[in-house]
């Protein structure tokens, strides 16, 4: 970590998803308190992200003003009533003149505006890429820019989680890290599970290059796979935020969007309305297992093992894939997604499983596969009653996230 915290993905809940600009202190602030009333912040979800449109301008000494229509008491009332309940206070701005919806920006303000958040006892800034003058196409251009307010962030003295946003631009995976805590690698997720969107260009070699395009759940995930990703310890690959609860998909498609957000160690912030959650989706958001999945010390994101798409021009039928995770204590956690439009049996044996796709075709060490493991079904709470083998029944689209343990008999 480049400032010393973050060391597990942040959790919490950004309005984005669900309310876009139509945002206020009582909405932040009722928020919370769900989150806490319905066991969330216990879970880790403890951050409340306020994202754009908070501003109305600057003042004659040059400070940013909230709209007080918005926020009547200030949003230094905001963050002490939130940090009163056990939560912390995330902020918006972006790395241009203007934000993504055109209030004022931070660019050659990061000094002056990291200095007020601190006063105000702001814990997390999200950080946007919108009206960036053109300091943007070449990683250095990237970098230089979010590097100033980086650097204005930790002169305030307070420890603030910096999310870097910019939608995967000249590869912020290569150098986002040593400068961030998080860092967005594609355009915004909009809530849908698969559908195709010719907003969203979001091949894996492209993937999803400007806001406003829609990127599909697989969209997002078909990208992850294609980033030699170096996320660690305090600076993770950002999927975006969650959809769960906004309607647009399936509770089984839900499930299958929760957990690989959490096996590739990506940022979970909630981006829902949380009082109206339905129980179903209140229960995916918690569970327990998943979380725990998310928040493990090993810190890297998940690899695909193997993915076939069920016709051979790889668009209409989808497809079926293995993620794999190691933990880090020895555990191996693993995933086998059926986004197609049928249902099926998906067979993985640990010879899948332990595939090294780092050597090319070689398998991990004998030893491993000659060892005994339990099946843990993380969905399912239980230990699995699959054979070797690991049958794994489903109708589309369905996932079953396990992880294994080695330290009793199974297999072999
Ligand atoms: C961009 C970001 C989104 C959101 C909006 C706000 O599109 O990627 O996550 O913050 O701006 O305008």
């Amino acid at each position: 970590s480049y400032n010393g915290i973050n060391l597990t993905p942040q959790m919490g809940w950004d309005n984005w998803n669900a309310f876009q600009c139509n945002v206020n202190e009582s909405l932040l602030l009722n928020t919370a308190k769900a989150m806490v009333d319905y066991g969330l912040r216990d879970l880790g979800y403890n951050y409340i992200v306020l994202d754009d449109c908070w501003s109305i301008g600057r003042n004659e000494t040059g400070y940013l003003v909230e709209n007080p229509e918005k926020f009547p008491s200030g949003m230094k009332h905001v963050a002490d009533t939130l940090h009163g309940m056990g939560m912390k206070f995330g902020m918006y701005s972006s790395a241009g003149i203007f934000t993504c919806g055109r209030f004022p920006g931070s660019l050659g303000y990061e000094q002056k505006d990291a200095d007020l958040w601190a006063s105000w006892g702001v814990d997390y800034l999200k950080y946007d890429n919108c009206y960036n003058q053109g300091q943007s196409g070449t990683p250095k251009l990237s970098f230089d820019r979010y590097n100033v307010m980086s650097q204005a962030l930790n002169h305030t003295g307070r420890k603030i989680v910096y999310s870097l946003c910019n939608w995967g631009n000249d590869d912020p995976f290569d150098w986002a890290y040593t400068i961030s805590n998080s860092y967005r690698m594609s355009g915004d997720i909009y809530d849908s599970f698969n559908r195709p969107d010719s907003r969203c260009p979001c091949t894996e070699s492209i993937g999803c290059a400007w806001p406003g395009f829609h990127c599909s759940v697989m969209n997002i995930l078909n990208k992850m796979a294609a980033i030699q990703s170096r996320s660690q310890s305090g600076a993770f690959n950002d999927m975006d935020m969650l959809e769960v609860g906004n309607g647009g998909q399936s509770d089984s498609e839900y499930v299958v969007h929760f957990s690989m957000w959490a096996m590739n160690a990506s940022p979970l912030l909630m981006g829902t309305n949380v009082l109206t959650l339905s129980p179903a989706n209140l229960a995916i958001y918690s569970n327990p297992a998943v979380i725990a999945l998310n928040q493990d010390p090993s810190a890297g994101a998940a690899v695909r093992k193997w993915q076939y798409f069920l016709d051979p021009d790889q668009t209409g039928q989808g497809e079926i894939a293995l993620w794999t995770r190691g933990l880090a204590n020895g555990d191996q956690a693993f995933a086998l997604i059926n986004a197609a439009n049928t249902s099926m049996t998906m067979n993985a044996t640990l010879y899948d499983i332990f595939l090294d796709a780092a050597t090319a075709g070689a398998y991990q060490t004998p030893a491993v596969l000659g060892e005994s493991w339990d099946v843990y079904d993380l969905w399912g709470n239980r230990m699995s009653n699959t054979e070797a083998g690991m049958l794994i029944n489903g109708t589309a689209p369905t996932l079953d996230a396990m992880s294994m343990s080695n330290s009793t008999s199974w297999y072999n």
